[in-house]
């Protein structure tokens, strides 16, 4: 089968950098144990179970916030994700006598640092991001009273704000033309806002990869996380902006040949948090893969823990 390897795709440098943190934090024996992480350190479950095989033990639920999550570590060392934290989650950490290790990205960071500038400059913050997500709390924790979520346009209606400085960002890995869409539905409301896109670089070109690239194909395979936001934007944007069908797979296992049997060529990209080995296994399948030779047809992974975690010199 054809197929078109969207470029760029894949591990973003804050997921690289988060990764190197926990694998150093592992060797390092001077760091009192247990080892854990404050939910998953990158959205990927193989990761996870990569990790947990370092000894580092993975706190998650996804019904809790990290300040839930943190109730449940007494001792120890505490790593928090790549997707920020709040800075009273981290001083309640600080304040239990943890250890405290900060695997944020410093994209999640730059934006933290934008919005506390603005509000401590008299302004409100409206923010545009995923209810529920570790990054969204991270980021409403800077300034809770100062800095509003809004998920929909319809979230608008209970939104009354009485400052005539008002800026409006975003959560780093949202679609950039849903930014887009909701920060000018947000300034018709509200036309003293000020619009300051936080889409980190990584999210924005692979978008716009897939918006090009996935043009040519008949169906886009996004391989990631279910619960990574990044991958399901990817996802998104090829049926919204290059107008082909895409599936979300987390593995080879996931594919269903059903959905190849109309398809000539295939586009593949992935999350940022998707490791490459995982993704590189797809791309081998489908380059392989041929609709009358059975023998070209098993999808069984061959992916193991032991493979997801680069080696560092
Ligand atoms: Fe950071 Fe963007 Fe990756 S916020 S973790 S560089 S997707």
């Amino acid at each position: 089968m054809k197929v078109i390897k969207i470029a760029p795709r894949g591990y973003c440098s804050g997921v690289i950098g988060a990764l190197n943190i926990v694998q150093d934090a592992a060797l390092n024996e001077t760091l009192p144990r247990p080892i854990y992480v404050l939910g998953m350190i990158v959205h990927n479950e193989h990761i996870t179970k990569a990790i947990d095989d370092l000894g580092v033990i993975t706190v998650d639920d996804k019904s809790k916030t990290r300040d839930e999550l943190l109730d449940q570590i007494d001792t120890g060392t505490v790593i928090f994700t790549a997707h920020g934290i709040s800075p009273s989650v981290k001083q309640k950490a600080i304040d239990k006598g943890l250890t405290v290790i900060d695997a944020s990205c410093k994209d999640v960071i730059k934006t933290h640092v934008l919005m506390k500038e603005h509000i401590d400059a008299g302004y409100d913050v409206i923010y545009i991001g995923k209810q529920g997500h570790p990054e969204t709390e991270g980021a409403l924790g800077v300034d809770p009273e100062h800095i509003h979520l809004i998920s929909k346009a319809n979230e608008l209606e209970g939104l009354n704000l009485d400052n005539e400085k008002i800026i409006i960002t975003n959560q780093t890995t949202m679609s950039l033309w849903d930014v887009y869409s909701l920060s000018q539905k947000i300034q018709e409301k509200f036309p003293q806002a000020q619009f300051i896109k936080e889409i980190c670089n990584a999210t924005q070109v692979r978008q716009e990869a897939v918006a090009t690239q996935a043009i040519e194909a008949d169906l886009t395979i996004v391989v990631g996380d279910p619960h990574s936001n990044n991958t399901a934007r990817l996802s998104q944007i090829s049926i919204e902006r290059a107008n082909t069908p895409s599936y979300r797979i987390a593995s080879l296992e996931d594919l269903d040949l059903n959905w190849l049997k109309e398809v000539e060529t295939v586009a593949v990209t992935a999350g940022a948090s998707t490791p490459t080995p995982i993704t590189k296994e797809v791309i081998d399948f489908l380059e392989a893969y041929d609709k009358n030779d059975p023998s070209t047809w098993n999808t069984t992974s061959h992916i193991t823990s032991d493979k997801v975690l680069f080696k560092r010199k």
